[in-house]
Order: structure tokens, then C-alpha cells, then sequence
């Protein structure tokens, strides 16, 4: 896990700054502009496979303990990102957060609409290296299983929504200024798949991170203002109908010169076996 700037934090409560994983030597302010910089309001019941993941002994009562974003795979099965399990976020092991929850249904967290199901298990893909941030990604168990239709199908390899140029949407509860300005409804913003060469030239590594196609993915407005930001890990990017990553890393949010870098979701769910 990557140290975040004092400058990229101001404002974001302590707790949920240790989710954010930005690049030291790149980090500016973000955009005054910036999802769910630039992003609209949507209606859970529209997208029911985006949950919350949450736990108010962590994280407080006041946004039902929201933390991060996931994304129902099968009935019983989340998708994350792997560092919203970690030391630096939850304070403790995962397995030992006994109000580890996934709130399905909610679109606003001050409510008590959806449901929330408890999380059993946590595991987190072995191919995960939280210092370069590849491969992340983890699954959670849920103690009661969610309906079918909350699931959303996951986009394998070759499958042509990973395309440069394809129209993606992506969701969640996180800052909406890039400023700590935590959304309390689910909001969505679309980007589109863009080269990785705009990631790799955005993030070289040296000094900050270092982008790496075959297990991340690159995705964002090229003029900015339209980004994930932090308190959205983990939620999904949508292209198709289809899942296509995982809100994971990025410097600054909606910046034109920092893109959003999501999880490769085909290639790590490939090396991870399961499916
Ligand atoms: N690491 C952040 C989190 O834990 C997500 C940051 C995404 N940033 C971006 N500019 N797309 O919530």
C-alpha cells in the first residue's frame, strides 16, 4: 500500500484515507471539476449488482458505514478490490471485522432501503502485490445469497468491451469533488476504455505508480472531469453490460493528465482460476 500525500488527503477522513492508494511525486489537487467526479444520480434498483461494502464499528453509523464498492458476481459471491481489505484501511485483519457487510439495494446510505447481508469470508487473490497495487482484486462470501438478477455477468478475455474507445460507466458512493465531499446516494459516471499507453505515459513508475497493462486497465475522459475517485474502490466499471474492472487507483480524480486504473477483471479472475 502506497503512502498518500498529506496534499491528495485534505479533508478525506482519516479512515477512509487509508483506502486511497495515490502516486507520491504526482499528486496535485484534484479538478475542481472532477465524478463520481462529474457523475449523475442513479437509482440502485437500475443497477443491483453495485453494493456497498461497509462496517459502522469502523467506519461510523452516518452512511451506513460505507467504506467501498463491489459488484455481485453470482448470488452468493462479491468482487472487490483487494485493498479495501487491508490492514491500512480496516485496521485489522478482514476476517477479524465481525460487521464486515455488503448493503445491496441502497441507493441512499443515510436510508435503511436494500438489504444487508453479512460477508463470511474474504479472500483476496494470492496474485495481489499491494505495493505495485497489481491484480486487485478479492471475493467475498456472503452469508445469505443475493437473487439472480443482481448478478453481473464478468467480461472474459478477448471479449470486445475491453476495446479502446468502448463507452463504460462506472459507480459508487465516494467523493464527488475530489475534496472529501462523500456522496450519501449512488452516483455513476461515464468514461471510455482508453489506450494503455495514455496510462503508461501517465504513470512511468520511478517516484509514483507504475501502470501494467496485462493485470490493470485504463479508463477516464481525456479532457477530464469525469473519474472514479476515492471511497469508490472496488465498484464497478460497466462496459456492455458487462463487468470490465474494478475501481482501484489514480492520481488526483477526473484529472485529464491522471486516468482512472481499475483492476483488469478477465485477467485476474483468469490467474485466480475461478472462472
Ligand atoms: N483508491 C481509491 C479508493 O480506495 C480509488 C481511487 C480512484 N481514483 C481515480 N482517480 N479513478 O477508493
Amino acid at each position: 500500500m502506497r503512502r498518500p500525500t498529506a496534499r491528495s488527503l485534505a479533508g478525506v477522513p482519516a479512515l477512509i484515507a487509508a483506502a486511497v492508494v495515490t502516486t507520491p511525486a504526482m499528486s496535485v489537487p484534484a479538478a475542481a471539476d472532477s465524478v463520481v467526479v462529474g457523475g449523475y444520480e442513479v437509482r440502485a434498483d437500475d443497477s443491483p449488482w453495485v453494493v456497498a461494502l461497509a462496517s459502522r464499528d469502523r467506519f461510523g453509523p452516518a452512511r451506513s458505514g460505507q467504506f467501498c464498492g463491489g459488484v455481485v458476481v453470482a448470488p452468493t459471491k462479491v468482487m472487490t478490490a483487494a485493498h479495501c481489505l487491508s490492514n491500512a484501511v480496516l485496521g485489522k485483519d478482514a476476517a477479524s471485522v465481525r460487521d464486515l457487510r455488503v448493503i445491496a439495494g441502497r441507493s441512499e446510505l443515510a436510508g435503511n432501503g436494500g438489504r444487508e447481508v453479512p460477508v463470511r469470508e474474504t479472500w483476496v487473490t494470492p496474485a495481489y502485490d499491494p505495493v505495485t497495487n497489481s491484480a486487485d482484486m478479492a471475493l467475498l462470501t456472503l452469508g445469505e445469497a443475493l437473487p439472480e438478477d443482481h448478478v453481473l455477468p464478468v467480461a472474459g478475455p478477448g471479449d470486445p468491451a475491453y476495446e479502446v474507445g468502448t463507452a463504460a460507466t462506472v459507480y459508487g458512493w465516494g467523493d464527488t469533488q475530489g475534496n472529501g465531499s462523500y456522496a450519501s446516494s449512488l452516483r455513476a459516471a461515464r468514461v471510455s476504455v482508453l489506450p494503455d499507453e495514455t496510462c503508461a505515459n501517465a504513470y512511468p513508475g520511478g517516484q509514483g505508480s507504475r501502470y501494467a497493462p496485462s493485470t490493470m486497465l485504463c479508463a477516464g475522459d481525456p479532457q477530464g472531469g469525469h473519474d472514479a475517485c476515492q471511497g469508490d474502490s472496488g465498484g464497478p466499471l460497466v462496459a456492455e453490460g458487462r463487468l470490465i474492472g474494478l475501481v482501484s487507483w489514480g492520481s488526483g480524480c477526473g484529472r485529464p493528465d491522471g486516468p482512472g486504473v481499475y483492476t483488469r477483471v478477465s485477467a485476474v479472475v483468469r490467474s485466480a482460476g475461478t472462472g
